[in-house]
């Protein structure tokens, strides 16, 4: 048994509450390899914010559970060396499938786990989900759980179609589960194709598509119904054009990849919304800027030639995700 705070490591539960009453969230960043963490942790560490390192299910079979936490306790020491005297970084199971599963990470020093049994009907999940918080709680471990389903693919977790979270069973569920924070589906999306061209309107000026706007008379009622309790949003990437582009000129194939637009995150960021989970957009980002390398210099062999400038275009990114639009930074000084 490792215990997170021998690790450095925080819950979330502190944090929340400052980013409920602050108006501002958490960015959740997914890491698979050392690039990105660096990346995440130059930017967190620089701007002084608050982080939340996540793991899903596809990075711990690419990477290993055991080496990314390693990773993680790694990258404590790596903020303070940065500068950053006090860093405020939580070590979070991303999209747990079973207890087993989140017993094994609360073992193995995670600070924070969700259990996502959104796929199970109504009192399964609250079973399972109380079952996770009753383990995790004896060793301070905070548990997020998710009610509603969201659509899009990520890693192993996909679904056709979305169903909004029900205003209706959200003090049931915290109530009977005692889970620290929920994730709510509200129409936002997993992965690079969040939604299909017929969902979407296209823009007569650019002729980009539109997604449609987030559901935020169902977000008001969940807060009206909750009154600060902790909301998450996954499924948040802005797929920001840009990449799309360049990794399409430069030889990719991404047709009609379309995300969440920043301002609405932005919006929702000053709600009860505190923690909102990135992922696609980092990998947008990391292949860009190798395409770039490999468009601008087909000679180069040597990897730290073209992660390098990945690590810095994800870093560029985060940084612009904290300052622009979590408002997140100097959250943790
Ligand atoms: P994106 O695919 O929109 O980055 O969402 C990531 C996520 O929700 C991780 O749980």
């Amino acid at each position: 048994m490792v215990s997170y705070k021998d690790l450095g490591l925080v819950n979330t539960r502190e944090m929340f509450a400052k980013a409920v009453a602050g108006g501002y969230a958490i960015p959740a960043f997914n890491f698979n390899n050392m690039e990105q963490l660096q990346a995440i942790i130059q930017a967190s560490a620089e701007t002084k914010s608050p982080v939340i390192l996540q793991v899903s299910k596809g990075a711990r079979n690419y990477a290993n559970k055991t080496l990314l936490r390693y990773m993680a306790q790694g990258a404590v020491e790596y903020a303070k060396e940065l500068g950053w005297e006090n860093p405020q970084i939580v070590l979070h199971l991303d999209h747990g499938d079973s207890f087993e599963t989140c017993k094994s990470c609360v073992d193995l020093g995670f600070s924070s786990v969700m259990i996502d049994a959104s796929s199970l009907p109504y009192e399964e999940n609250i079973a399972l989900t109380k079952k996770v918080v009753d383990y995790a709680h004896q060793f301070d471990v905070t548990v997020e759980a998710e009610l509603g389903v969201l659509a899009g693919v990520e890693d192993e977790v996909s679904a056709a179609e979305s169903h909004y979270t029900k205003p209706e069973e959200v003090i049931d569920f915290a109530t009977r589960t005692g889970c620290d924070s929920l994730a709510i589906s509200i129409g936002t999306s997993h992965g690079a194709y969040k939604f299909t061209r017929e969902q979407c309107t296209v823009d007569p000026k650019t002729g980009r598509l539109v997604p449609p706007p987030l559901a935020f008379d169902v977000l008001h009622e969940i807060e009206k119904k909750l009154p600060g309790f902790p909301i998450v949003l996954h499924g948040s990437s802005s797929v920001p054009q840009e990449y799309v582009d360049e990794i399409n000129a430069l030889g990719g194939k991404l047709p009609d990849a379309v995300g969440i637009p920043e301002e609405q995150l932005r919006e929702a960021s000053k709600s009860a919304v505190c923690k909102i989970n990135i992922d696609s957009d980092s990998r947008l980002a990391m292949t860009a800027a190798i395409r770039r390398v490999f468009h601008d210099k087909p000679g180069e062999f040597d990897p730290r030639k073209y992660l390098g400038p990945a690590r810095d275009e994800m870093k560029k990114l985060y940084m612009h995700k904290i300052i622009n639009v979590l408002g997140s930074d100097g959250k943790a000084e």
